[in-house]
Order: structure tokens, then sequence, then C-alpha cells
């Protein structure tokens, strides 16, 4: 028999490619602010233009830890700006794009800003990538792009070849974002990486979405409005592996591909709100049903096969009820945060979304 003398294959390590200027959109928000904090604890050699318009959804404090950072410079200003967007773009070398607007309830009431940001916005960043030229551009996107899936389906959940399907203005802008994306790799070689996740929970989150709102609610004796029957399902991820999940496919991830980030976490609404009200030592008389959301997808479910086989990527930080009970802490930890974020804006968005809505 005659032994063939193989070069080894390259583990997964040296094939990976580290990025050392960064051009982080939307870093004030929820995930993003994660994003920048994590990049600079695991990659110490980057540097991060954090570029955020400083929506109604973001805090600049957020960052009050990285602010003096010599390797950290914040930009305030819009990704609709080309001739900003353009400048900043050259001094990168990669793109982690969060900016959006993201949350459905608001894309009911109003759809315009969710076009402008999440379509606009996105196509002027990927012009500004394609002129650039040497940029890698990571999309991040959501798996609510997939539409929903019945409770009773046997599908372990969406995965990267499932046809898109948005069912709200939302997810709809958000997909429009994601094949730009896809277009401009297709047609103009700019070289794009697209994940899509699901819910994310943790610290930092704005308190129109579902946990922070309904811990945040509790904190002040308010009861918590949940939607129809309850029974809809999400897959809720720690925004910290979401973020060890983005770092991996940007210097991972192969051009042009698309990669689905999940929990394996599925949740009814109604188990997360009572896992929440037991955290916080309080009775479930405080559950407020309320009028549905129209349109409410019933169940999301991510297949994050490609991912763990592909870039070798799993959570680690998902796993409830601890994971759930150190983010309820977190906020009771800080309430002074979420006294300032829940401000008089808020009260007056809270009135029009709840206010008429109750059964
Ligand atoms: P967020 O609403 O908390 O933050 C969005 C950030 O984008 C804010 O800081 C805001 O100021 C900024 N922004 C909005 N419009 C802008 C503009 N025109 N120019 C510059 N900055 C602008 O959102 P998030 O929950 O942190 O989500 C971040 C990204 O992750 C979004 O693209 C969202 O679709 C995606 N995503 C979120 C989840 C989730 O569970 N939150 C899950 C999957 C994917
Ligand atoms: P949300 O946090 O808005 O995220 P998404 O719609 O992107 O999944 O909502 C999560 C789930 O919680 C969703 O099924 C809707 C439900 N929900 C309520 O029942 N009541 C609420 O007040 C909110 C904001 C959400």
């Amino acid at each position: 028999m005659q032994w063939v003398k193989r070069t080894p294959l390259p583990d997964q390590e040296e094939l990976s490619r580290l990025y050392k200027k960064l051009l982080v959109t939307g870093g004030c928000g929820f995930i993003g602010s994660n994003f920048v904090r994590f990049v600079f604890n695991s990659r110490p050699q980057c540097h991060v233009i954090n570029l955020d318009a400083l929506t109604y959804a973001s805090f600049k404090d957020n960052l009050a830890d990285i602010h003096d950072h010599p390797q950290y410079r914040f930009v305030h200003g819009d990704i609709r700006d080309r001739v900003l967007v353009d400048q900043l773009i050259t001094e990168c070398d990669a793109v982690v794009h969060f900016a959006a607007e993201s949350h459905v309830d608001r894309s009911i009431m109003d759809p315009e800003p969710f076009v402008e940001t999440n379509v606009l916005g996105t196509q002027t960043l990927l012009t500004a990538a394609h002129k650039n030229g040497k940029v890698r551009f990571l999309q991040v996107g959501t798996d609510e792009v997939y539409g929903q899936l019945a409770l009773e389906d046997p599908k372990a959940g969406f995965t990267e070849n499932d046809l898109l399907k948005p069912n709200n203005p939302y997810s709809a802008t958000k997909a429009a974002g994601d094949l730009l994306a896809r277009a401009f790799h297709h047609t103009h070689g700019v070289d794009t990486v697209i994940t899509r996740c699901s819910n994310n929970f943790g610290p930092y989150q704005f308190p129109e979405k579902v946990i922070p709102l309904f811990i945040t609610n509790l904190l002040e004796d308010k009861k918590v409005p949940l939607y129809g029957d309850g029974r809809n399902v999400r897959d809720w991820l720690h925004v910290l592996d979401h973020c060890d999940a983005i770092l991996t496919v940007l210097e991972k991830g192969k051009a042009g591909e698309i990669y689905n980030i999940g929990g394996n976490n599925e949740r009814s609404n109604i188990e997360l709100t009572s896992m929440i009200i037991e955290a916080l030592g309080q009775s479930q008389d405080m559950i407020e049903h309320v009028k549905d959301r129209p349109g409410h997808d019933r169940r999301y479910a991510i297949d994050a096969t490609k991912i763990s086989q592909q870039l070798n990527w799993s959570p680690t930080r998902s796993t409830w009820p601890q994971a759930l009970q150190n983010t309820v802490q977190w906020y009771v930890d800080h309430q002074d945060w979420c006294q300032s974020v829940k401000n008089r804006k808020f009260d007056q968005y809270y009135e029009k979304q709840y206010g008429k809505q109750h059964r």
C-alpha cells in the first residue's frame, strides 16, 4: 500500500481574518452597544468608529465606560448621509451594520422611518462599500424575514435556504436590506455576509421590547400587556452570544453567504411572562391580556446547523432560567437607566400603543 503524504487542512482559526478598523452602525442601541464592548474585550487590537443617529431607541451613555477609549470614536450622524458614510468607510476595513428601526409595533403604526433607515440607509452604506472596494460588509439581519411557523409545525426551524416571507413592515424592510446586500455581492462583488438572528435578551435593551418592558412595568407596579392568547413562540438568545456569533461570521464567514443564529431556546410568551413575574416575586395576576398585535407572527425558530458546523459557533450564555434571571437582575440594578429611558416621549408612545387596546 502506498501512503500519500497530505498537506494538513488549515484549521478554522487559520482561515479566519482579523479586522482592525470597524465601522459599527447603530452602536448606541441595544445590540450595537453590547457589540462594541464585546469587541474591545475580545479583540484589544481593534479600532471602532460608531456611527449612530441617536434616535429615541439609543443612549450615548450605553457606552459611557468606552467613551474615552483611545481606539474608539463616536460619530453622531445618519447612515443615509452619503458624504459622511463615504468618508468613514475609507477609514475602515469592515462594516458591521446594526443601525435600524427595530420595533415591530412602531412599524405597524408608521412604516416610513423603517423604509428610510432599513432600506435606503442600507443601500447608502452598500454603495459606499462598493466605491471603497476593500471592506467586508456584515448585514445584521433577523429571523423575522422568513415569516412565521405554525405552533404545531414539525420543522426544527428556519434554514438559510427558506423563502423570505416577511409579514410586517419591520421584517419587510429588513428583508429588503438583506436582498440589497446579496445583490451588491452578486453584481458588484462587494464582500458581504448576512446574519439572521432570533430574539435577543440582555442588558441595555430599550423597554419597548417585551422583556425589558415587562420587567420595568413590574418594577413600577404596573401590569404587563400580553398580546392575544400569549401562545406565540420566540427563540431567545443572549445578546453576548449574538455578538460572539457576529464576530465569528465577520472573521470566518464566506463572502456572499447567509448564517442563521439561534439560541435553541423556544419559549411561549406566557411562559416567558410567568418566569419574569416569578423572578421578581410578584403575582401572576399582574398579567393583563390585551388585544393581539395585527399580523402577529405565531412562531419563530432557527435551525443554526450551518454556523455550528461550518464556523464552529454555538451559544454558551443563553441557558434559562439562569440567563433570564441575570437579565431581570440587571434591570433591577439599573433602575436609574430604566427611568431615564422611559421618559415622557415613551409615555406618549405607551399611551398610543396600549391606551385603547385593553380588552
Ligand atoms: P435598537 O433599536 O436598540 O438600536 C438601533 C440603533 O440604530 C440605535 O442606536 C439608533 O439610534 C440607530 N439608528 C437608527 N436609525 C439610524 C440611522 N438612520 N442612522 C444611524 N443610526 C441609526 O436595535 P437593536 O435591537 O440593537 O437591533 C440592532 C440590529 O439587530 C437591527 O438591525 C435589528 O434588525 C437586528 N436584530 C435585532 C434583534 C433583537 O432581538 N433586538 C434580533 C435580530 C436582529
Ligand atoms: P417583541 O419584543 O416586540 O419582539 P418581536 O416582535 O420582534 O418578536 O415581542 C416579542 C413577543 O412578545 C411577540 O410575540 C409579541 C409579544 N409582546 C406582547 O405580548 N406584549 C407586548 O407588549 C410586546 C411589546 C410584545
